[in-house]
């Protein structure tokens, strides 16, 4: 089954606009494991908009399933990663002014450090994923560093509207095969929902996704169990 992690970031924002306790952010992710979610990402950003170090540390300590934890390749980091020791880091790029993460990693203009980073923490047990545009040369640049997976930027498919969301479908199609051909597992994320997700879950190869945005959205009004679980019912249906 393709697997899906659940992005938990909002539930710190909204946290955060009271900096206070709630909503609690360990009890939100234990309900997206309740529910059948195989892994939970939080983005440890260098201005602590949302999430903070002692979540990632907490998150550690209390979950069953994988903690994704992405973050920009800066040194320090990178030394709290090796700290914490999630099972996954997804590095991305990281703009202090930005909304949400606008664009992929520019893999191929840094492999030479990317490349150390990778070893860095393949070493310590770690695997790495390139949050990536689906570009081809990204792609083979991502598969250069040693890289366990790319997750491929759906935000650019999510926001096209109708003419020019084959298109952007087709580069995710292509930039998958290059991905699996370069001896990558792909997985892919941003900007899906109840109602995009099936054409991208359809893209053969596919291992995980990871939602955010939607599932807290959607929880407001469904509860969180049940926001997960029907996006989990749609990548069933899309295994079969
Ligand atoms: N994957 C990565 C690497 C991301 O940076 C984000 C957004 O933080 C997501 C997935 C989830 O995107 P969304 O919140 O739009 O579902």
């Amino acid at each position: 089954m393709i697997e899906l992690g659940v992005n938990i970031d909002h539930v710190a924002t909204l946290r955060e606009a009271r900096k206070g306790k709630e909503p609690d952010l360990i009890a939100a992710a234990k309900v997206c494991e309740l529910a059948g979610a195989h892994q939970i990402t939080v983005h440890l950003r260098q201005d602590r908009r949302h999430i903070h170090d002692a979540d990632v540390r907490q998150l550690r300590d209390v979950l069953q399933v994988r903690l994704n934890l992405e973050m920009a390749a800066t040194d320090d980091i990178i030394a709290i990663a090796h700290c914490v020791k999630p099972e996954v880091v997804c590095l991305v790029p990281e703009n202090r002014r930005e909304v949400t993460t606008e664009g992929g990693l520019d893999v191929a203009g840094q492999v030479d450090r990317l490349t150390e980073v990778v070893k860095g923490f393949r070493d310590d047990g770690i695997k790495v994923s390139m949050f990536i545009d689906p570009d081809l040369d990204q792609v083979e640049a991502s598969a250069e560093t040693g890289a366990n997976f790319v997750e491929l930027h759906t935000g650019a498919y999510a926001n096209a509207d109708d003419l020019d969301r084959y298109n952007e479908l087709e580069r995710l199609v292509q930039a998958a095969r290059r991905a699996v051909n370069s001896g990558l597992v792909f997985n892919a994320g941003h900007g899906l929902t109840v109602r995009n997700l099936r054409p991208v879950a359809a893209i053969p190869g596919l291992n995980e996704v990871n939602i955010g945005h939607s599932i807290i959205s959607r929880a407001v009004f469904l509860g969180l169990h049940a926001a997960v679980a029907e996006i989990l019912d749609i990548l069933r249906e899309c295994t079969k």
